[in-house]
């Protein structure tokens, strides 16, 4: 295969994080107005400054390539592939889901960039692979600023509901964790047979028997509160009806896409046990602030592990498509 082919894919990957930036931009504007306290305003403003220089950068090297970027706008939130789809349907309400939702967001763009960097080293694009590294840097450097927010994004959450009684609150932060743990298993359980890459399919499978031991453990909460999980499962933390399976399998860089995606995943579990965590301890329920302790370390884990495949992902996409690398 031609050099003509990656480098076509690689203007496929900059349309991808292009569209990407224009879903994160709709979403950081109108971000402060949830966020319910000041400092995470502020983070949310200060990105929406730096999105608006990250969509430009973008922009500019899709029309040097001699892309037409005006059919950009049209297609941003429907396709792109990345799944934001589904996560545009998260629709988040509260400031502590708002920020959980954006914690997760950042770390897809984190890989949608850090997988963007692969394909153009492979494609020999040195300015688009650094340009991809410096803007991933900025999408990890606000995620951590998100990181830092949790605990008030709880408080301003707790505020707004003007809850009083912490156990029932706690049972609602339960329940979002049983409702994504849900999902988890879900993801976990298809994927692997449609991954398209071996080292991403055993990372997938191996958290799989985890993830079920996560949910038993929360559910032993829930009892332990005399709650069970929602019927109804309305929590604002799924992903709307998605069929993970089908949806990924349509891809034509499943591998690619399915490794950036989970890494999101991971972290939207990440950021539900942050915000379990903070009610367990202002609810006085050392338990669960412990189960809270356990499964964010095991979700990093899995995090990192899913990150470790992204060479291998973005090597199994291009042999799939039949662009060689050039290297
Ligand atoms: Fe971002
Ligand atoms: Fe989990
Ligand atoms: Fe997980």
């Amino acid at each position: 295969m031609t050099a003509r082919d990656l480098g076509e894919q690689l203007t496929k990957y900059l349309t991808d994080v292009h569209s990407i930036e224009l879903q994160a931009l709709a979403q950081l504007e109108r971000a402060p107005e949830i966020a319910g306290a000041e400092r995470l305003a502020d983070v949310f403003a200060g990105h929406l400054e730096e999105t608006r220089e990250q969509e430009r950068l973008v922009r500019a090297t899709l029309e040097g390539r001699g892309a037409d970027t005006s059919t950009l706008k049209d297609i941003a939130g429907r396709v792109g592939g990345w799944a934001m789809i589904a996560f545009a349907r998260l629709n988040p309400d509260t400031p502590g889901k708002l920020t959980a939702h954006a914690f997760s967001y950042e770390h897809m763009e984190l890989a949608a960039y850090e997988l963007l960097a692969r394909a153009a080293e492979r494609a020999g694009d040195r300015q688009v692979a650094e340009m991809a590294r410096v803007i991933g840097g900025e999408e990890h450097a606000m995620a951590e600023r998100l990181a830092a927010c949790f605990d008030e994004a709880v408080e301003a959450s707790l505020r707004a509901k003007d809850a009083h009684d912490l156990g029932a609150e706690l049972v609602g932060y339960l329940r979002d964790a049983h409702a994504i743990e849900a999902q988890a298993v879900q993801l976990l359980a298809t994927a692997p047979a449609i991954a398209g890459c071996d080292p991403l399919a055993d990372v997938l499978r191996g958290h799989l028997e985890e993830t079920r031991e996560q949910q038993r453990l929360v559910d032993e909460r829930l009892s332990a509160h005399g709650s069970g999980p929602s019927r109804l499962q309305s929590t604002g933390m799924r992903l709307g009806g998605l069929n993970i399976g089908a949806f990924f399998a349509a891809m034509p860089d499943t591998p690619v896409k399915l490794a950036g995606f989970s890494f999101a995943f991971e972290h939207l579990e990440i950021a539900a046990y942050e915000l379990l965590r903070q009610v367990a301890e202002r609810a006085g329920d050392p338990e669960t602030v412990a189960l809270s302790d356990r499964v964010l370390r095991e979700e990093r884990a899995a995090a990192e592990r899913i990150a470790g495949t992204w060479d291998a992902a973005m090597d199994a996409a291009l042999e799939h498509l039949g662009v060689a690398s050039g290297t």
